[in-house]
């Protein structure tokens, strides 16, 4: 049985790999640490409420003592650390949050496990720290570049990439100095349920519910290595089970895609949706799928973010050779689903946007 703490577990990823979690470990206890960011959202933990395995507690990871005090009381074994500003758009806009809570809070959980698990108060006789970090930290590639492995030199441009990148370096010497036993995962674009609606394919599914303008950066053709965020839970879990201590695993989705493609086969999935089912006119009569119209006239070419990467690819053979682990959601069906979770769940997608979630965290949890 694991005591797991997962930092950041109300965010996109975090609470995905929550449930995930539970669903598959039915004797282990997750605890979720969250500072409830704007991206942090009681809502996406709902169906895990009820499980006496689950608890949350609401705090920053930058606070060391209180990170201290759960791994000493919980007898916490296992640490997932998801907790991060995660958003380039607005490390771009915003550097300093991104230095405090992926670098500074980083490094505050590193301190209290060293301090829990190989201090004078040390219990147990085994444990891990896992770090989930991005491909964004090797960079950006050309058209024909070789796909990152886990030994492509570190080259991160946007104060988000940078500041992740700083974090996996001191997960490292953590492990070589100290000897805490860390594993780092450094994967590719997900995309899934409770995915705030900022990011882009959550946007442009909303944006085509709403009739909205879909913003495509630049001229489009940036490409992103897409990994369904149920794919990446499973690639966490195979590091967790079988993953070497010390060690770097990439986890790709083998879905590369240019934005504009991307887009256009959300716009296609939008379009043949509404063609099969009558109601979706009513519940989104703006969306021009619900007026006979292509939804690709939406598409809106805007200015390009500074610094845009232009190609990130995983070559994620060391995880299928040593880990067994490949990813299985082909990209077209995990649209489809995604797109339908969306459809089907405008009540979380409406209150995200108009942060009245906010509300309904204060009248299910008295915080
Ligand atoms: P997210 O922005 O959806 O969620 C982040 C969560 O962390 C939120 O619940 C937020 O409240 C919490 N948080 C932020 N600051 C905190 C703090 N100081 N203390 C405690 N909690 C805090 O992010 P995500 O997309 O779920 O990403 C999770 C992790 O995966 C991040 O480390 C990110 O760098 C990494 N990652 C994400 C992607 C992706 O495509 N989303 C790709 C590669 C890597
Ligand atoms: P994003 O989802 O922000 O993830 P990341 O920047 O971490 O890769 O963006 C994915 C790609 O889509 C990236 O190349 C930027 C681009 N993009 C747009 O073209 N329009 C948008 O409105 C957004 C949010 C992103």
């Amino acid at each position: 049985m694991r005591r797991l703490l997962v930092t950041g577990g109300a965010g996109f990823i975090g609470s995905n790999f929550v449930h995930y979690w539970l669903d598959r470990h039915a004797n282990d206890r997750v605890l979720v640490l969250d500072a409830l960011t704007y991206a942090g959202n009681l809502a996406n933990l709902e169906p895990a409420k009820t499980n006496a395995n689950f608890r949350l507690v609401h705090g920053d990871i930058c606070n060391g003592e209180l990170v201290e005090s759960i791994l000493r009381e919980q007898a916490i074994d296992t640490i997932v650390h998801f907790a991060a500003e995660s958003h380039v758009d607005r490390s771009i806009v915003g550097p300093d949050a991104f230095i405090q809570t992926n670098v500074v809070g980083t490094h505050a959980l590193l301190k209290a496990a060293r301090k829990i698990w190989l201090g004078s108060e040390k219990q147990l006789q085994t444990h891990r720290f896992h770090h989930v970090s991005t491909d964004e930290v090797y960079g950006s590639l050309g058209p024909n570049d070789p796909a990152f492995t886990e030994t492509t030199p570190y080259s991160p441009n946007s104060p988000y990439s940078a500041s992740k990148a700083a974090s996996d370096h001191l997960v490292r010497a953590y492990h070589h100095t100290y000897g805490l036993n860390v594993t780092t995962s450094n994967c590719s674009n997900n995309y899934g349920p409770y995915h705030f609606p900022e990011k882009l394919v959550p946007l442009t599914i909303v944006n085509i519910l709403l009739g909205k303008p879909l913003p495509i950066y630049g001229d489009g053709r940036n490409v992103r290595d897409w990994l369904h965020v149920t794919d990446h839970c499973r690639g966490i879990e195979a590091i967790l089970e079988r993953g070497r201590v010390g060690e770097v695993y990439n986890i790709g989705g083998s879905g590369e895609c240019e934005n504009i493609d991307l887009v256009h086969r959300l716009c296609e999935i939008a379009d043949h949706l509404f063609a099969a089912d009558a109601s979706l006119r009513h519940m989104y009569p703006s969306s021009p799928a619900a007026q006979g119209r292509a939804s690709k006239d939406l598409i809106s070419f805007v200015k390009d973010r500074p610094g845009h990467d232009r190609r990130y690819a995983i070559n994620a053979m060391k995880s299928r050779t040593e880990l067994g682990y490949a990813a299985k959601v082909q990209l077209s069906a995990g649209l489809r689903d995604v797109f339908t979770w969306y459809v089907n769940n405008a009540s979380w997608w409406r209150a995200v946007m108009d942060g009245s979630y906010r509300e309904w965290v204060r009248e299910h949890y008295s915080m």
